[in-house]
């Protein structure tokens, strides 16, 4: 769709406003605003590190303290960060009724903070750790005051076991139910709305293709071309912060005011 970012901004409110189930699906584009850094942009994480695969994870014990030094390097950012406009915006669509749920790769918690209460996170959450022997959980604070005090690979106080962030790495099973919760959501939209990824990660990259199968309308809102534009029916080169706020705003003044006060006895 051509047209002026106002024009196209109106055209998708409009099909949001007479939409019957809209999802969002996040990238780390998303959360760049709240001063965490995404993979692949300028400056992205892949651009300073490469990816440590679970199986390496597990089975090299200097590539775990690499990847427990990195963690304990970017955590005071996780945990400073702030949901953004775009994030508000997003839980804002949720209030007014028109989001089924948010499909996240992101593992930053920020949609939840934002207020969202049905988010669906496929790369799993940052907030915890887990023991890949016995399953107990931590909360990742308490590990980072363990990697501050001078631990370089925390083991389970249970049972002695391997700790992992409860992200999935690369290679590593992804959640079942989300994955399978994710599709269906995706397959029964009729408005899907991309924001902030590169959509390069499978089988997360499934769930647009499988909105657009489906019949529904896909927009997207990222900051450079993907590889799924040709097949998107709105298209934002622009910032999540910048575009989501004001397509909310259009898509609230389309709905009905709702009732002002208690309901009438
Ligand atoms: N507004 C809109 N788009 C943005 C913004 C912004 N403020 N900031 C960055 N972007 C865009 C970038 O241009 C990029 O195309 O967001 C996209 C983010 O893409 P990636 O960095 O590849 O992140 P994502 O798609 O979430 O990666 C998927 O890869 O490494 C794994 O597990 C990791 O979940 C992650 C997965």
């Amino acid at each position: 769709m051509a047209g002026s970012l106002e024009a196209k901004l109106e055209t998708v409110a409009d099909w949001i406003a007479a939409a019957r189930h809209v999802v969002v699906f996040t990238g780390a584009g998303v959360s760049t605003e709240s001063g965490i850094p995404d993979f692949r942009g300028p400056g992205g994480i892949w651009s300073r590190y490469s990816p440590i695969t679970y199986q390496e994870f597990i089975s090299d014990p200097e590539a775990r303290r690499e990847s427990w030094r990195r963690s304990r390097e970017s955590y005071s950012q996780f945990a400073a960060a702030q949901p953004n406009a775009a994030h508000l915006a997003i839980a804002e669509l949720e209030r007014l009724g028109k989001l089924e749920c948010v499909i996240t790769q992101n593992v930053d918690n920020l949609h939840q903070r934002a207020g969202n209460t049905r988010v669906i996170e496929l790369h799993g959450n940052s907030q915890w750790v887990v023991c890949l022997e016995c399953g107990k959980r931590y909360p990742r604070a308490e590990i980072q005051a363990w990697l501050e005090r001078g631990v370089e690979m925390p083991a389970c106080e249970q049972c002695g076991g391997i700790l992992k962030s409860a992200t999935v790495a690369f290679g590593q099973a992804m959640p079942e139910r989300e994955t399978t919760e994710a599709e269906t959501y995706s397959r029964a939209c009729d408005v899907f709305i991309v924001v902030g990824s590169s959509l390069v990660v499978y089988p997360a990259a499934y769930m647009p293709r499988y909105a657009k199968q489906s019949g529904a309308r896909v927009v997207l809102v990222n900051a450079s071309e993907t590889d799924f534009d040709h097949r998107a029916d709105a298209i934002f080169h622009e910032r999540a912060g910048e575009v989501l706020p004001r397509l909310v705003d259009m898509v609230r003044a389309r709905l009905p005011a709702l009732p002002e006060g208690p309901p009438a006895a």
